[in-house]
């Protein structure tokens, strides 16, 4: 939260004294996440050392101005050209949401269209309106999950489609496989009719076809969650990983490198959590990505950067996340192509899926077998929902687009995500699944909330293989 106290001390630390009508005007105005940009705006251009209202508001004013010329987007057919070469999927330029109902509705119907095509390459769904003339029938139907009720030898999951809403009773196994399912994603479900219920055979997923793994004669690095910025950000490691890639010692793997993938939470961010001031090295946004922009142009400039964002990162924390903001992409090599989260990038012939990860927090709590240990486990339940964020409004904020860009609709031939900070790698019906850890040890906050970070490793895939890489002893 902006305090009177917290804003005196950031112009102290830049010299100067401010007016109390000033800071009420930026307690009013400016949230915490970009209070550093401000304050280090004013004191750029203001002559005398009290800051006045005035001060404040013409700042505030010109930072508006800026802002609408970014909405505006005139640069997205160089955001495109620059972005050419690896095929981007991704909501950047493309947001049409403005959090109308009309919006919403369309954002679900998007969601259920999208899933429930894929689910009828295998039913024949019949409308939940006609179940009741059907009594004593098996049917197949198709509906998304408005809630889970738990009974001591039965669950009800409430299931609804575009004509009506119907009880599922789940007995059995398949009741444990309804206490697993997290609300909203959109499922099949074979069984029969019992009065105004369905009695359930089988819950039917999504899900993936199988896929064959590709052998490419060039290697792959996924990272994630670098935290630039940060005073737990392992410099020397990081440093060692930058060494490797420019193969200061001769490695024959690092010489295959063509690619390095950051699934997001580039910078730590200013006001993510309470108090984070106190973790930060770099307090001002801007200067985090400055930071950021350094670290990565020691990466050589024949590897391209493939780089994605999170929550920390200075963008809409809602999901879809376009990519960064001109002011901030300008900072970075010609090397380094910005893409959104999630993002769909074409590596030479290798499909990967970016997604930062937030909504691993919803299925790693929801789902007790599951566990931050093992991420990828996890990432397994979002290939199975065709959804990268199942739960509506948990800890995942989604923006209602008129489409649903967190719908896996293409399988990808690798899932990358990063968000809970551990490292884990599988492979699930052919597609490989990463998460690719973090370069932050543990913050205060993470003490916390008890969790233990695993940094330094990044994965490496190479000739259908992942290979893992520990640059920080520790992990
Ligand atoms: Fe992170």
């Amino acid at each position: 939260m902006l305090d009177d106290r917290l804003i005196v001390t950031k112009f102290a630390m830049h010299g100067y004294n401010v007016h109390p009508s000033a800071v009420e005007l930026l307690k009013k105005s400016v949230d915490l996440r970009k209070i550093d940009s401000v304050i280090s705006h004013i004191c750029k251009t203001v002559n005398s050392f009290i800051i006045t209202p005035e001060d404040v508001l013409s700042v505030l004013e010109r930072m508006k101005e800026i802002e609408k010329k970014v909405e505006k987007r005139p640069e997205k057919p160089k955001l495109e050209k620059e972005r050419r070469g690896i095929v981007v999927r991704d909501i950047t330029g493309r947001s049409s949401c403005e959090g109308s109902i009309e919006d919403f509705i369309c954002y679900f119907n998007s969601r259920f269209e999208k899933l429930s095509k894929i689910l009828r390459k295998r039913i024949r769904p019949t409308p939940i309106s006609m179940l009741e003339r059907l009594g004593g029938e098996q049917v197949e139907i198709v509906g998304m999950v408005n809630g889970v009720r738990e009974y001591k030898d039965y669950a009800i999951i409430e299931l609804e489609d575009k004509t009506g809403v119907v009880n599922v009773i789940a007995m059995d196994k398949l009741r444990d496989q309804a206490l697993e399912l997290l609300g909203d994603e959109v499922i099949g479900v074979i069984g029969v009719v019992r009065g105004k219920s369905v009695v359930a055979d089988r819950i039917i997923f999504p899900d993936i076809p199988i896929k064959e793994s590709k052998k490419l004669d060039f290697a792959v690095v996924f990272t994630s969650d670098t935290h630039f910025g940060s005073k737990e950000f392992l410099e020397d490691e990081w440093k060692k990983f930058v060494s490797w890639l420019k193969c200061e010692v001769r490695d024959e793997l690092a010489d295959k490198v063509r690619y390095v993938v950051i699934a997001g939470d580039i910078v730590d961010g200013v006001g993510v959590y309470p108090e984070q001031e106190k973790d930060l090295k770099i307090t001002d946004i801007y200067e985090q990505y400055e930071f950021a922009a350094e670290q990565l142009d020691e990466i050589p400039k024949d590897i391209k950067v493939i780089l994605s964002v999170g929550n920390h990162d200075a963008i809409r924390q809602a999901e879809p996340q376009p990519a960064l903001p001109k002011e901030y992409r300008e900072l970075f090599s010609k090397n380094v192509i910005h893409v959104g989260n999630p993002a769909y990038v074409d590596l030479g012939g290798l499909k990967v899926l970016i997604y930062h990860g937030r909504s691993l927090d919803d299925v790693i709590t929801k789902i007790p077998r599951l566990s931050y240990e093992r991420p990828h486990e996890a990432m397994i339940e979002l290939l199975k929902r065709r959804h990268l964020s199942p739960r509506y409004g948990e800890r995942s904020p989604i923006a209602p687009e008129r489409e649903d860009w967190l719908v896996i609709d293409d399988v990808p031939d690798v899932l990358h995500c990063g968000h809970v900070h551990t490292y884990g790698v599988g492979v699930y019906r052919g597609v490989y699944l990463i998460n690719s850890s973090t370069w932050q040890s543990q913050t205060e906050f993470q003490k916390k909330v008890n969790l233990n970070p695993m940094p330094g490793i990044v994965a490496v895939y190479y000739n259908g293989k992942i290979y893992r890489l520990n640059f920080c002893r520790s992990s």
